[in-house]
């Protein structure tokens, strides 16, 4: 069976364009949109990570603003400044970047961000909203792997949707978009007995693990459509993803690759909440 790449490329450059041309409109009326970065680390992932959406923001006419507060801030330091930022009329929107320093949870002060500048969803009001199908921001990964099955034509309505991975940010929310989307959902975590036979059973598998080549052609079965959402670091420095892309080609019909496919999505994704924000704000 020939397994059709799922990438991301086309489908981020239409809500890029979009997007781009949404801002310039604010910008005529006033102010361009503004996202503040908020950072407390040194990990050069994040590093890398803040500096690739410095530029998607600069290319998308979008102030962004990167607000770091050091490696030993104190979650009553990130709180204080979160709701700061909530509180500006100027800053559309907010971005948390992790790992937070030692010590700090998620939890702990992502609350301090307001929902309506949570364009990452990371807060568990903003988890919760979504759970009531309520309006806020999803994480934009979630989101993308949503908005990619859209775009490559895959149905969900009715299908048997396998998560892997039960995370706040990304295998949860994502749960709940497939659930608006009509699909039949079963999340699997690292205490999943027979994780072979749960993923086999259904007939699109995601995979949002954090495990480089977790889920091979055991886990899949003939025709099934397969997401990838991990994003691993091999010892080269390169990005691999949680599937054995090797093992499941041939025997998926569809794969979204590592890079370049979840990835680019969640970019534009992001920007695209930016100009959401900022639009209901004004
Ligand atoms: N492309 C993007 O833009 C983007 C954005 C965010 C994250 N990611 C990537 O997505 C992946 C997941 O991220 P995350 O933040 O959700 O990670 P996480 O918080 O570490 O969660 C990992 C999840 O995988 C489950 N798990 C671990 N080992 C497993 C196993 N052997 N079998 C089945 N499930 C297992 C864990 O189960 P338990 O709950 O039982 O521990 C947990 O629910 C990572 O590779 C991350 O880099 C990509």
């Amino acid at each position: 069976m020939d397994t059709t790449s799922l990438i991301g490329k086309e489908l981020a450059a239409a809500i890029n364009a979009d997007t781009k041309a949404r801002a310039a409109a604010l910008a005529e009326q006033g102010t361009a949109p503004r996202l503040a970065l908020v950072i407390a680390n040194d990990d050069p992932a994040s590093i890398w990570y803040v500096k690739s959406l410095n530029r998607a923001a600069e290319r998308n006419g979008i102030t962004c603003e990167n607000v770091d507060l050091g490696i030993d801030a104190t979650a009553e330091q990130i709180r204080v400044k979160l709701a700061e930022l909530s509180a500006d009329p100027s800053v559309d929107a907010i971005m948390l970047q992790t790992p937070l320093p030692k010590g700090v949870g998620l939890d702990d002060v992502s609350l301090s961000i307001a929902a309506a500048k949570d364009v990452d969803g990371v807060s568990p009001l903003s988890l919760g909203l979504l759970a009531s199908g309520l309006p806020g921001f999803p994480p934009a990964t979630s989101e993308a792997v949503v908005e990619l099955a859209k775009f490559h034509a895959i149905p969900l309505a009715g299908r048997l949707v396998a998560v892997v991975g039960r995370s706040n940010v990304v295998g949860k929310p994502l749960a709940q978009l497939l659930l608006a989307e009509n699909a039949t959902v079963t999340v699997a975590h690292s205490r999943t007995t027979d994780l072979p036979s749960v993923t086999s059973a259904a007939d699109v598998v995601v995979a949002a693990v954090g495990r480089a080549g977790l889920i091979t052609g055991e886990h899949v079965r003939e025709g099934a459509v397969v997401f990838d959402v991990g994003t691993n670091e091999d010892e080269n420095g390169d990005i691999t993803g949680d599937v054995n892309a090797e093992s499941v080609t041939g025997k998926a019909s569809a794969l979204s690759p590592v890079p370049g496919g979840i990835g680019p999505v969640t970019t534009a994704l992001l920007m695209r909440h930016v100009v959401e924000a900022a639009e209901s704000a004004r």
